[in-house]
C-alpha cells in the first residue's frame, strides 16, 4: 500500500526548479538554516504551549490527552506541515498566490481564508500575550497580586487591557517590519535559546516542590476512558493545530523564504518535535505548582484565565523565590507570545507585499494597524475572546488544514518531487510517508475533528449569545 499510492515521478522536478528560479531574484530568505528552524519554532512555541497546553490537558482529563495529542501531533500535525512546507517553498509566495500556483486560481479563497483566519487569531492572541507582559513587570516592580482572581478581572478586560495589546503590537510591528532575516531571523535565533533555558530551568526546579509527585501523576497517567471520548480528541487536534501554527498558512510563509535545497521532512520533524517539548516541559512546569498549592480545581475550570490565577496565585504563596520564578515564567511566556505573533503577522503582511505590491514598512503597520484595531473587540471581554478563539484559533485551523490535505494530496502534481528535493535518503521516506497521510489519514481524522469543532462551536456561540 505504501509503494502503490506513490504520487510524482521524478521527471517532474525539473520544470518545478526553472519556476522557483524565476521567481527567486528578489524574494526575501533566510540567512542560515538554523535562522529558519528557529523562526519556525518560535512560531511554533508560544501561548499555546504554556498557557493553552496545560489547560487542554487538565480539561481533557490528563495524561489521556497528551497521548492523544501526541497521535495528533504524529499523524496529523508533522504531515500537514510538510504539505505547507511544500505549497510554500514550492510557489515562493505567500498562501494566496501560492495555494493559487500548487492548485489554480480556484485555490485562492483559501487564501484568503488564511489571511482573515491570521487577522483574527493575532487579534486576541495580542490581547493575552498584554496580560503576559503585564503580570512579568507587575512581577518585577512589586511582586504577584495578593488577589490574583480580582486582580485578572480587573486587568484582563478594557482599558487595562487594551493598553498592553497596543503595546505588545507595537513591538511585533516594528520587527516584522525590518523584514524576514534581519527582523525575523534575527529575533528568533536571540529569543528561542533564551526562551528554552528558562523553561529548562523552571523544570528542574520544580521537579522538587512538594506537590511534583501529584502534578506528574495526573499529568502522565493516563485514563483510558478519556480516549475514546469525543470531545477529548477534538480538543487534542484542535490543539495541535493551533501549537503547530498549522491551518492558515504560517509555515507555509515562511518555508517560501527557504532556498532550494532545505531538507523539508527533516526541519519539519525537528520543528514538531521541539513544540511538543516545549509544551511537554510546560506541563512539567505548571502541574508540579499547582499541586503544591492544591490549586488543580481551578485549572480544571478550564476558563481562558484559569493560568494568569492558579499560577499567580502559586508564586505569591512562594515568597521570595516564587517572585523571581515567576517573572522568569512570564518572561519565557512572552518571549514565545512575540515570535509566535511574528509569524501571524508576517501572513498578513506578506500578503499584502506579495498580492497588492506593497512596500515590507507599509505592509506591515497596516497589517499591524489592523490587528490592533480589531483586539479591542476581544478585550472588551472574555467570553468575546473565548468565541474568536474557538472560531478563528481551532474552527478556521482545522477546516484550513483539511483543505490543504486535499490540495497537496489530491491535487498538485510536483508535491512529492518538491518535498523529496533536498532531502537526506531517510527524510525523504519521511516525506513519502507524510504524503500518504496527507493524502488518505489526515483528512479523515480531520473531518472528525472537524464535525466536533464545529459542534463545540455552535455550543460556545449559544452559550455566549444565549441563542
Ligand atoms: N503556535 C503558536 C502558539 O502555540 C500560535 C500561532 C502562531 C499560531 N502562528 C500561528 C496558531 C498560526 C495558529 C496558526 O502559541
Amino acid at each position: 500500500m505504501r509503494k502503490g499510492v506513490h504520487v510524482a515521478e521524478p521527471t517532474e522536478r525539473d520544470a518545478t526548479v526553472e519556476k522557483g528560479q524565476a521567481e527567486a531574484v528578489a524574494r526575501e530568505v533566510f540567512g542560515t538554516r538554523l535562522g529558519f528552524i528557529l523562526a519556525a519554532v518560535g512560531s511554533a512555541v508560544g501561548l499555546g504551549n504554556m498557557w493553552r497546553f496545560p489547560y487542554a490537558v487538565a480539561d481533557g482529563g490528563g495524561a489521556a490527552f497528551v497521548v492523544l495529542y501526541i497521535l495528533m501531533t504524529l499523524l496529523v500535525g508533522i504531515p500537514v506541515m510538510l504539505a505547507e512546507f511544500t505549497v510554500g517553498r514550492g510557489a515562493r509566495l505567500s498562501p494566496i498566490g501560492a495555494l493559487a500556483r500548487a492548485g489554480g486560481r480556484g485555490w485562492k479563497p483559501l487564501g484568503y481564508v488564511f489571511v482573515l483566519a491570521g487577522l483574527l487569531i493575532l487579534s486576541y492572541y495580542s490581547v493575552i500575550a498584554g496580560w503576559t507582559v503585564r503580570y512579568g513587570i507587575e512581577g518585577i516592580l512589586s511582586g504577584f497580586p495578593a488577589n490574583p482572581g480580582n486582580h485578572f478581572q480587573q486587568i484582563s478586560t478594557g482599558m487595562p487591557a487594551i493598553v498592553y495589546h497596543v503595546t505588545f503590537m507595537l513591538v511585533t510591528i516594528s520587527i516584522v517590519m525590518v523584514g524576514v532575516e534581519k527582523g525575523i531571523e534575527r529575533a528568533a535565533l536571540v529569543l528561542m535559546p533564551a526562551l528554552f533555558l528558562i523553561l529548562i530551568g523552571l523544570g528542574l526546579w520544580a521537579s522538587r516542590l512538594g506537590g511534583a509527585g501529584e502534578g506528574y501523576a495526573f499529568y502522565l497517567q493516563p485514563s483510558f476512558g478519556e480516549l475514546l471520548d469525543p470531545q477529548v480528541l477534538q480538543a487534542a487536534g484542535a490543539q495541535a493545530f493551533f501549537s503547530l501554527s498549522l491551518g492558515m498558512g504560517a509555515m507555509l510563509t515562511f518555508a517560501s523564504y527557504l532556498s532550494r535545497d532545505d531538507d523539508l521532512p527533516q526541519e519539519g520533524t525537528i520543528i514538531a518535535f521541539s513544540d511538543f517539548g516545549v509544551a511537554f516541559l510546560a506541563g512539567l512546569v505548571v502541574f508540579p505548582v499547582i499541586f503544591a498549592l492544591g490549586l488543580s480545581g481551578e485549572v480544571g475550570q478550564s476558563t481562558v484565565g484559569a493560568l494568569f490565577i492558579s499560577l499567580p496565585g502559586a508564586f505569591v504563596e512562594m515568597g521570595a523565590v516564587g517572585r523571581v520564578v515567576g517573572v522568569l515564567f512570564f518572561l519565557a511566556l512572552t518571549v514565545g507570545a512575540l515570535t509566535s505573533a511574528i509569524s501571524l503577522l508576517e501572513v498578513v503582511t506578506a500578503s499584502l507585499i506579495d498580492e497588492f505590491a506593497v512596500r515590507r514598512k507599509a505592509a506591515a503597520v497596516t497589517a499591524g494597524l489592523l490587528v490592533t484595531l480589531m483586539g479591542f473587540v476581544p478585550a472588551l471581554s472574555l467570553d468575546l475572546l473565548g468565541v474568536v478563539d474557538k472560531v478563528a484559533g481551532e474552527l478556521l485551523l482545522v477546516l484550513g488544514g483539511f483543505g490543504i490535505c486535499v490540495l497537496v494530496g489530491w491535487k498538485m502534481k510536483d508535491a512529492a518531487a518538491e518535498l523529496r528535493r533536498g532531502a537526506s535518503p531517510a527524510f525523504a521516506a519521511v516525506g513519502e510517508k507524510a504524503l500518504v497521510m496527507v493524502k488518505w489519514v489526515a483528512p479523515v481524522i480531520l473531518l472528525y475533528v472537524i464535525y466536533f469543532t464545529l459542534t463545540a462551536t455552535v455550543q460556545l456561540l449559544r452559550d455566549t449569545f444565549g441563542g
